[in-house]
């Protein structure tokens, strides 16, 4: 048997962690879905959402995983041997896949951005041309699919080429770098004239604006930043040590991942109404937005600006890297610890599939525009798919595995190491894995279902 790595320390487990779940997600998913669900209502919601039903989730992948010491789609065999759990694993392995493809386009996007930054384009056009530049770009066939190409290469490249921990290592330092940045764009949207709009919608809740797809949107939300449902979290913590404590390292990633989403809202919404765009303006709202802000803030220091744009962009392609790694690497796991597949060739054939489905989704904001499934864009399709459905989907499995097919001692054992630790902390958790968790999820999929 392989001896199995662990991680070193609490710093890098939440670092791993955090690594996974801070990304695309955070920059450029939240701010686009608060604008379309009606903004200060929708952050409400989401909280709620992420301490109530994503954290319990958290908390029961990590269980799962440390228990079992096992890849997703192994670990609920292992712990439940010979039954029908393990039909579980196929979620765990289709769902990160489907994600990836079009996680990639939106990668692809940051791609074609830091180029642009390079070339300083953002900080010498005129204002008008910039604020054009998304659409033209979006619109068009080859561009957009070549820089979905150079994303994937990267992610197959990192994930066949073991650069990972160097990749890692770099994201430790990117992350906190990208943490400052974004606070000088907060400060900075927050100087724009108009901007005060953005801030009161995001700060005074309407609750008028809240319709039935609002509460499936806000937990698939929660499940997407927090990368769960689909069992990364799941193999992360099957690497961590028997004496690391799963509820601190699991609230320390949860608030890190929180705080970065609410800080990318403050700093895109308020320059969003600075610049006449529309909140509910879809995917593209933060690349509409950013051009606007750096272009504005050449104004005043052009050198400073595009400092910060090329910073800005290699940081945020760092972010969506450490998540698309972990997505691309538990296919991986599956195919070679259990299919016997090779290295290479299983991730040679997940990248190959995730980029066919991936053009499908860059196409669809152009030439396949008009192309709908149940009303949405091939692309808007299989995002809806994955974090409204497929995601929940997960982590119910995994809640219910936890707190009802799991024997309470084992969950208490993993959860308290052994009685030293959280011994009040655990019982408010294990209620909420068993109840609230579970009702939670069925309730808002019946409301999305229903109305
Ligand atoms: N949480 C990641 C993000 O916010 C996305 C992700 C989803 C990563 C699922 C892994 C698994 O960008």
């Amino acid at each position: 048997m392989n001896q199995r790595e662990n991680f070193g320390s609490r710093a890098a487990v939440i670092m791993a962690m955090a690594g996974s779940a801070i990304g695309l997600g955070n920059i450029w998913r939240f701010p686009y879905i608060l604008g379309e669900y009606g903004g200060a209502a929708f952050i409400l919601l989401y909280i709620a959402a992420s301490l109530l039903v994503a954290l319990p989730i958290f908390f029961a992948e990590s269980v799962i995983g440390r228990r079992s010491r096992s890849n997703a789609y192994g670990a609920l065999q292992k712990l439940a041997p010979g039954t029908r759990w393990r039909w579980a694993g196929i979620l765990t392995i289709l769902s990160p896949l489907l994600i990836l493809s079009y996680y990639s386009v939106v990668g692809g996007w940051s791609v074609q951005y830091l180029f642009k930054s390079l070339s300083f384009d953002f900080t010498s056009a005129a204002p008008e041309a910039v604020s054009g530049f998304f659409s033209s770009f979006i619109s068009s066939t080859w561009q957009p699919i070549l820089s979905h190409t150079v994303f994937i290469a990267l992610v197959a490249g990192i994930v066949l080429g073991g650069v990972k921990k160097g990749i890692e290592k770099f994201s430790n330092i990117a992350m906190p770098v990208l943490f400052v940045l974004i606070l000088v764009l907060i400060v900075y949207s927050l100087t724009l004239p108009g901007s005060s709009k953005g801030v009161s919608y995001l700060l005074k809740p309407d609750f008028s604006k809240l319709n039935a797809d609002a509460f499936a949107a806000a937990l698939g939300q929660a499940f997407f930043s927090l990368s769960l449902g689909v069992g990364t979290i799941l193999t992360y913590s099957s690497y961590v040590k028997k004496e690391e404590n799963l509820i601190v390292s699991g609230i320390g990633t949860a608030a890190s991942d929180l705080v970065f989403a609410i800080m990318a809202a403050f700093a895109v919404i308020p320059a969003v109404f600075a610049a006449g765009i529309e909140p509910g303006a879809g995917p593209g709202l933060v690349f509409e937005t950013l051009p606007f802000i750096f272009n504005k803030m050449a104004g005043a220091a052009p050198v400073v600006s595009s400092i910060i744009s090329i910073v800005f962009f290699v940081a945020i392609l760092a972010a969506a890297l450490t998540s698309a790694i972990s997505m691309l690497e538990v296919g991986v796991a599956f195919l070679t610890e259990e299919k016997g597949f090779k290295r290479v060739p299983a991730t040679l054939l997940l990248a190959f599939f995730t980029w066919l489905v991936g053009i499908l989704c860059s196409l669809s904001f152009g030439p396949m525009s008009g192309v709908k499934i149940l009303g949405d864009t091939f692309f808007d399709f299989l995002d809806h798919l994955c974090s409204n459905w497929l995601m929940p989907a997960g982590g119910l499995v995994f809640t219910l595995f936890v707190g009802w097919k799991m024997s309470k001692a084992s969950v208490r054992d993993e959860l308290t190491n052994g009685g030293r630790c959280n011994a009040v902390s655990y019982k408010f958790f294990y209620y909420l894995i068993r109840f609230v968790a579970p009702v939670g999820i069925v309730a808002v999929s019946l409301t999305n279902l229903l109305l």
